[in-house]
């Protein structure tokens, strides 16, 4: 008789609490716990690149509403900079990382994991890389010591690695602007991702570029390069889209079909870099039926990447307009991200953590 009291009050007690929590914290109704267990929901930390010339302190460190968000919406967190060549290593002899290791610290802490980005990019290198002279095997040899040095360095705490960035141009060639590429040859994307993979064998190497969200040259290429690496038994492990999209060009909705022949190679996908902007009106605010035409291709985004077995992190580049670098970039558009500047959320943001819950 005791024993079935007990069973009661347990199952009232059940009916009348809140839901349970869901893992790290207990952020119900946050994206990060909104979608499928094994789906990151990531963003990337703003700082450094284009925040170093705006009229504001340096967002992570500084702003703790926006800590606050990035702790409680993602479970996957990209250094917007802070990892890449020009700012982890400064001059020839010295590495920086100060700032990378406070995101992985505070990723830690959140029970975030997270996506590191770059290794091997044309872009946002210093000046002692592309302005100095080096023999070939000098060269090879500094891009060989810096994997080694920055993946070593972050060993058993880097979810998946942006090996090779933006590699290929529209057409599917090889960028000759690429300083390794073009010095040392195409070889060289083979030899980054075995470094990468000897520095830390667990983290998942991709392959990371832009306008591979639609079928064509580019993704033919990409398709023939991962093929290539595979049969030779280079330790490549993913495909991502960046998915930087504007509203100028129409949503992407053959991504999925896209996605899905990476997949069928044994490849993870992802989706690294997510933000769609738009032609902004004269008042700089978007129309509410601009606002629901953002919606619509957030949502085609994250529909392709759940419809594929193996994408299994979706990160956005920039959480809120705050600190968004498409109006730096792309005059006259903007407004590309899930939030407003005060963090307050978007159409887009409530689209995205419905489609989750609905995948759950
Ligand atoms: C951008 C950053 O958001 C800016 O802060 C920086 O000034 C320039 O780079 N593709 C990439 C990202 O792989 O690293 C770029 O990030 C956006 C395009």
């Amino acid at each position: 008789m005791r024993k079935t009291v007990a069973v009661l009050a347990t199952l009232s007690f059940l009916a009348i609490a809140p839901p349970p929590a869901q893992a790290h914290g207990g952020h119900d109704y946050s994206l990060r716990n909104a979608g499928p267990r094994d789906l990151r929901i990531g963003s990337a930390v703003a700082g450094g690149g284009h925040h170093v010339d705006q009229p504001y302190p340096d967002p992570f460190p500084n702003d703790k509403p926006y800590r606050k968000v990035l702790a409680r919406e993602f479970s996957s967190l990209s250094p917007e900079n802070q990892m890449k060549w020009e700012f982890i290593h400064p001059e020839r002899h010295r590495y920086n990382f100060g700032p990378a290791d406070d995101i992985v610290k505070f990723a830690q802490r959140n029970g975030q994991v997270v996506r590191g980005h770059t290794l091997l990019w044309h872009s946002q290198n210093p000046a002692w890389l592309n302005e100095g002279t080096f023999t070939k095997a000098e060269l090879r040899q500094i891009l060989k010591s810096h994997i080694l040095t920055v993946v070593g360095h972050y060993r058993g705490k880097i979810h998946q690695w942006d090996v090779a960035n933006e590699i290929l141009d529209g057409n599917g060639a090889y960028r000759q602007e690429n300083i390794f590429i073009r010095e040392l040859g195409p070889g060289i994307v083979a030899d980054a991702f075995r470094w990468a993979h000897q520095a830390d064998p667990r983290a998942q190497l991709f392959l990371n570029d832009y306008g591979v969200d639609w079928p064509g040259a580019k993704v033919d290429a990409y398709e023939a390069l991962a093929k290539e690496l595979l049969a030779a038994r280079v330790p490549l492990h993913g495909f991502a889209s960046q998915a930087h999209l504007s509203m100028r060009y129409g949503a992407p909705d053959q991504l999925g079909a896209v996605l899905q022949r990476f997949d069928d190679l044994g490849l993870k996908t992802a989706i690294t870099e997510l933000d769609v902007r738009m032609d902004l009106p004269e008042s700089g605010v978007p129309t509410a039926e601009q606002l629901q035409t953002q919606a619509r291709y957030y949502k085609t985004v994250l529909d392709a990447c759940l419809s594929v077995d193996d994408c299994n992190s979706f990160t956005v580049w920039g959480a809120t307009d705050k600190y968004s670098w498409v109006p730096v970039f792309f005059p006259a558009e903007g407004a590309a991200t899930i939030m407003w500047e005060d963090f307050t959320r978007k159409p887009a943001y409530f689209t995205l953590r419905d489609t989750l819950r609905a995948a759950r």
